[in-house]
């Protein structure tokens, strides 16, 4: 089992990485329960089918959620908050997420604004979650005017990323993962990126424990030195690379038309073209951006066509947006990013006709 910090203060905690960690989740359950604090976990149908014994196990007090992006919404968080008042949730109690990334961000809002503010703990059980949702107290839910429009920082209790869950991932999900994997290597780690264009790994790599760990302490390094996102430049609006073209396309194609991963994985590529337009990277840069996200079974462009203004619209609603100016993460090699918010209308725009088939 390894251990990670996030060091935040008052409000640290570790975030234990190995196939036992389930274990030290149901411990931490067993102890608050002995300390006769409320106890809930919040899940997804999926999750719910799959692992029902352990869900069980965990307590007796399960909300279980659609599965699916569209989960991310006002009626569902209402329902979760109602069904928290239902089981007797009070201050002193904790939610538990377990599942994906949707479970993770609906949850911790729910948490983050229940009687003000209770406990919270992530059980990731996709990649994704586990390399990044889980990690860092990012809480929300989508609205039509944008995703994650609405939400709290609220971190994390603690965070058990049991790699056995990555055996019982589909592989959708997989890829959708090694889209954030792959953005970190991008971000600040060239080995990690050669590492991952020499084979494509697979969830049953040996690797994908020591991949998990590294990723994960990116990230906790990057909160640990800005946790509300506020540094000008850099700081960690960095990790949202790809992400203001990936939110475009997941809202324009309508929630749940692409997994998020998967338009983050287009939004690497788009990242990287934009890159190379402003005389930042090389085209080699751009065609192993290309190659890598295509190796992990991602796409390269979009699955049908989006007029590019109804795109350059939605990502002028991305949250990395100030004072009118959009906020562009970009390459300066693989293994180098830096934020930019200088960025014409019209290059967004010719970087997103570049997207359509
Ligand atoms: N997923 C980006 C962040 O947590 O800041």
């Amino acid at each position: 089992m390894t251990n990670l910090k996030v060091e935040l203060s008052e409000r640290s905690y570790d975030i234990k990485i190995g196939p036992e960690a389930f274990l030290l989740a149901e411990k931490a359950v067993r102890k608050l329960e002995k300390q006769n604090r409320p106890v809930a976990v919040i899940t997804d149908a999926n999750i719910y089918s799959l692992f029902k014994d352990k869900v069980q196990a965990l307590t007796k007090n399960v909300i279980v959620l659609k599965a699916g992006e569209k989960s991310k919404c006002f009626s569902a968080l209402a329902q979760t908050c109602s069904a928290l008042a239902d089981f007797g949730m009070d201050r002193s109690g904790a939610v538990f997420a377990f599942g994906g990334g949707v479970v993770g961000d609906l949850a911790g809002f729910a948490a983050s604004c229940f009687m003000r503010g209770v406990d919270f703990f992530q059980i990731p059980t996709t990649l994704l979650a586990m390399v990044d949702s889980s990690v860092g107290g990012k809480t929300g839910i989508n609205i039509e005017q944008g995703k994650n429009l609405v939400g709290a920082f609220h971190q994390p209790k603690g965070v058990f990323i049991d790699t056995d869950f990555l055996k019982t991932l589909p592989k959708r999900e997989f890829a959708a993962g090694m889209a954030e994997v792959i953005k970190y290597a991008l971000l600040c780690d060239e080995k990690l990126f050669c590492l991952l264009e020499k084979n494509a790994l697979t969830r049953e790599s040996p690797e994908m424990a020591k991949v998990i760990k590294a990723c994960c302490a990116i990230k906790a390094g990057v909160v640990s030195a800005d946790e509300r996102e506020t540094a000008k430049e850099n700081g960690r609006a960095l990790l949202n690379l790809g992400h203001t073209f990936g939110h475009a396309v997941e809202k324009c194609a309508g929630y749940g038309e692409y997994l998020h991963g998967e338009a983050v994985g287009l939004g690497l590529v788009l990242a990287a073209r934009m890159s190379e337009s402003l005389g930042l990277v090389d085209s080699e840069c751009v065609s192993r951006t290309e190659n890598i996200v295509r190796m992990y079974g991602l796409p390269v462009s979009l699955r049908s066509p989006i007029k590019p203004d109804k795109l350059v619209a939605a990502s002028l609603h991305d949250k990395k947006n100030a004072a009118g100016k959009s906020k562009f993460i970009l390459l300066n090699k693989i293994g180098g990013a830096f934020t930019r918010t200088d960025i014409e209308k019209s290059l967004v725009r010719e970087i997103f006709k570049t997207a359509q088939k």
